[in-house]
């Protein structure tokens, strides 16, 4: 059977690698992976500053019994061009900074004696590598930032399991729940063997990981096809994803010499010219692009923070899908993607830019890399084989196609474009639609993007910079954000033969010096760098199903805006209406009915009447005059009284003609119905209401008190195969849990106990912020302490446990 090894702590690392130091010589600083070659500040950073020559090392014996077996080195990724070292002999060297590679170390390493093991790692942005050649924008931090392995396989193996489940058509026709229907499920799959000899080969099928309940198992010959068919079998979908683990052993003479788990998943997964389909079903993508960055410290995150971010996309974010832009992610983040039933789209690095023969000779090798790497995972379910955004070159793209149409028969190409009418030599046209500026339509219509109408196409990416949006921008500009976000999906739904959409992005970012705000950061995410949503996230929260949504767009303070016009006031929510109380009177009852947006489900309600029935009810008017005061008095809330419509003016006129009403009297009413100046605070409740409940309420009243909060993704560590990552994301709010937009504090840590800061110590922007704190490889117990001005210090007590399985 094969042993694993992780090889994640104890490394040696120097920022200027020579040729003495791959044989133990020179001065270095002891590291753990995944590592970032440098540690960058927030913002305002050079990107030159992780650019270098430098080198991992470590002493390496193999355990006991391994001499005369197979050893594989897996390095999980390393940015972006690495050379293995042997005892200062060259083995290996892998070119691109995105894919994983193996090197074979057999009969090198030894049981006996200890090899000095040494990775040069060339993070420059200037190699003959994709994705350079030109500009791009975000960082290519660079170093070991995912795990390293090594794997002792006896002489004879599996090498490669390429699984391919699917469902018979039968199955799908049916109105059950997805989560109801069951079927025969069959699995084919080839099983590349190193080695000669006549095999034979046991497959079984267990729920996910859980291997004392096989629930089907078949032997075959190497030679054999191989299928087999579970019984009882259920969907992998958005609503269930229903995981099972296929064992695949490999038996000579009656002895399992390997073994090898895959996750599969049974799903049918369609990309056809009026839509997309999973498992028969009609399925609009709606989706965010995701970077693999976080603050601080690069790329370098282990299987925690990659698991969460996929947790967030899915469970806070609510979308079904995401695109790794711009290059394949981490096997975690894939995992968990998996596990939670979120569609992937994943691409070969890459932005804009192609170079030449030998640049694309890689770019062709980082596909099947891709291919072979990722084509088990059910999550996945399209692959970007352009370069993002580069021209057409059809020669290099028959190449790429090719490659993974080879490798993967089972699920159709894309290939992202800022061109219409490109050549199209992948399945489905895949094209980001920056139409959309605020005034005009949402989108283009495939018609007048795509060459070939028979074939899919989907839009995969919008917004971003064309309106870059910070967490503490103004309220008006935060609310076109989120407005901009809701008319994009709005118009994608109004074209049935739009497959989906993935927006621009999933969070902030640092950027290279040609992009950004001018301090090395994009801001055009729909949450912060620390994953803290803004509320252009709550038109993608309001889709979810599975806990109550409600945000309110305005914090009701109109000083915040121009000439003190409040604007239009949107609410947010998954509920089923929004009821409006000022003051505990109840003003009125919204729906998704009152929506400006006509397609998307769910969209965001506009509400325009902060008057409800109190005019008709407290003032002596007659009913006409009472409603066209409260009209008046509401648009001029939204507009300004100088921005009056040509239907408010009439009724102005009308008021005055024939209820002899003055200016003046406009103007108190206006003091008292809208804008509240005086001593009775205006107090807002918005109560949503879910079947006749009320789920969630917002209220939203003058500030009085400061109330800090840390919402921490897990408090219970694990050192396993290495170190564990906790995010702690920071918010100020009101006592009523409304964030303080205009709020920047330095954050006090106070960190006891075995765990470290990871990154800096925290800043609050614009109300929010984050930190990161990690394991130090000693179990025991952690309390975290942070302190505000002006706001009650929180406490976070962690445990930590170590020990790998
Ligand atoms: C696209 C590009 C993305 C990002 C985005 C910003 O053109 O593919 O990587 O730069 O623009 O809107």
């Amino acid at each position: 059977m094969r042993q694993i090894i992780h090889l994640n702590r104890d490394w040696e690392f120097t920022e200027r690698f020579s040729e003495g130091f791959a044989v133990g010589i020179g001065s270095y600083e002891k590291v753990r992976l995944p590592h970032t070659v440098k540690q960058t500040p927030y913002d305002y950073f050079d990107e030159q500053c992780y650019q270098m020559i430098c080198g991992y090392r470590m002493p390496v014996t193999l355990p006991k019994g391994a001499e005369g077996k197979r050893v594989f080195l897996i390095i999980e990724a390393a940015a972006h061009c690495a050379k293995v070292y042997v005892d200062g002999a060259l083995m290996n060297t892998h070119k691109g900074g995105y894919t994983a590679f193996e090197t074979e170390l057999s009969g090198v390493l030894s049981d006996d004696r200890t090899c000095m093991l040494c990775i040069e790692v060339d993070t420059r942005e200037s190699q003959n590598i994709p994705p350079f050649g030109n500009m791009i924008d975000y960082m290519t931090y660079g170093g070991l930032y995912r795990e390293v392995r090594l794997e002792i396989r006896s002489e004879k193996h599996i090498s490669d399991v390429f699984a391919r489940p699917s469902v018979p058509l039968k199955a799908l026709k049916t109105d059950k729940p997805i989560n109801e229907i069951v079927f025969g499920g069959t699995v084919e799959s080839d099983v590349i063997i190193d080695g000669a000899g006549d095999f034979e080969i046991r497959q079984t099928v267990f729920p996910y990981n859980e291997f004392d309940r096989p629930l089907v198992s078949r032997s075959f010959l190497k030679s054999d096809h191989m299928r087999l068919t579970l019984p009882g079998a259920r969907l992998w979908d958005v609503e269930s994803p229903t995981l099972y683990t296929l064992r695949t052993e490999l038996i000579e003479e009656g002895v399992f010499i390997d073994r090898v788990d895959t996750t599969i998943g049974f799903r049918r997964s369609e990309f056809c010219a009026d839509g997309y389909y999973l498992n028969g079903r009609r399925l609009k993508i709606v989706g965010l692009n995701r970077h693999q960055s976080f603050p601080y410290v690069g790329y370098a995150m282990p299987r925690s923070m990659q698991r969460y971010d996929a947790e967030l996309l899915k469970n806070e974010l609510g979308v079904n899908a995401v695109r790794t832009s711009h290059y394949p992610q981490s096997q975690h983040f894939i995992d968990r993607c998996d596990e939670l039933g979120l569609l992937v789209f994943t691409e070969i690095p890459g932005w804009q830019y192609v170079g030449d023969e030998e640049w694309k000779d890689i770019a062709v090798r980082h596909t099947r890399e891709m291919v072979t790497r990722y084509r088990n995972h059910p999550s996945v379910i399209l692959w970007g084989v352009r370069i993002n955004e580069s021209r057409d070159d059809d020669d290099f793209y028959a190449r790429t196609n090719a490659a993974a149409h080879v490798l993967d028969p089972t699920r159709p190409t894309g290939g992202v474009r800022c061109y219409k009418k490109g050549s199209l030599l992948e399945d489905v046209y895949t094209y980001n639609d920056f139409i959309h500026n605020g005034t005009n339509e949402g989108c283009d219509s495939k018609y007048a993007v795509t060459p070939d109408m028979n074939k899919p196409y989907m839009i995969t990416e919008f917004n971003g910079h064309m309106f870059p949006t910070k967490s503490y921008d103004s309220e008006d500009h935060r609310l076109e954000h989120a407005l901009r976000h809701a008319r994009v999906i709005d118009s994608v739904y109004g074209y049935e033969d739009i497959c989906g959409c993935f927006g621009w992005c999933f969070f902030d970012y640092n950027t290279h010096r040609d992009f950004g705000s001018g301090d090395r950061v994009c801001y055009h995410g729909v949450c912060d760098m620390f994953r803290n949503k803004k509320l252009a996230a709550e038109v993608y929260a309001a889709r979810k199903d599975d806990e109550p949504v409600l945000a309110i767009s305005s914090s009701m303070d109109i000083g915040e805006h121009p000439a003190s016009v409040r604007g239009q006031v949107y609410a947010f929510t998954n509920a089923d209406s929004v009821r409006l109380y000022q003051n505990d009177s109840f003003i009125r009852e919204y729906t998704h009915a009152d929506s400006p947006f006509r397609n998307m489900p769910r969209p965001p309600i506009g509400i325009d009447d902060f008057i409800g029935e109190r005019i008709a009810e407290q003032e002596d008017f007659a009913p006409r005059q009472a409603q066209y005061v409260k009209d008046i008095l509401n648009e001029a809330a939204r507009d300004g009284m100088e921005n009056l419509s040509l239907s408010a003016k009439r009724k102005a006129a009308q008021l005055m003609l024939r209820y002899q009403m003055s200016f003046e009297d406009a103007y108190a009413l206006y003091g008292k119905y809208i804008s509240n100046w005086g001593d009775s605070a205006a107090v807002f409740r918005f109560d949503a209401v879910k079947d006749g409940q009320v789920v969630e309420s917002v209220t939203k009243a003058p500030f009085t008190e400061r109330i800090l909060h840390a919402d921490v993704d897990h408090t219970a560590l694990h050192e396993g195969a290495t170190y564990d990552v906790a995010a702690i994301r920071l918010r100020m709010t009101d006592e009523h849990g409304n964030t303080l937009s205009f709020c920047f504090e330095p954050v006090s840590v106070e960190l006891s106990g075995a765990a470290e800061v990871y990154g800096e110590a925290p800043v609050l922007r614009g109300g929010m912020g984050g930190l990161y704190i990690r394991t130090t490889g000693e179990p025991g117990e952690a309390t975290l302490t942070l302190r505000a001005q002006n706001a009650p210090a929180v406490t976070i007590h962690f445990t930590i446990t170590s020990g790998e399985g």
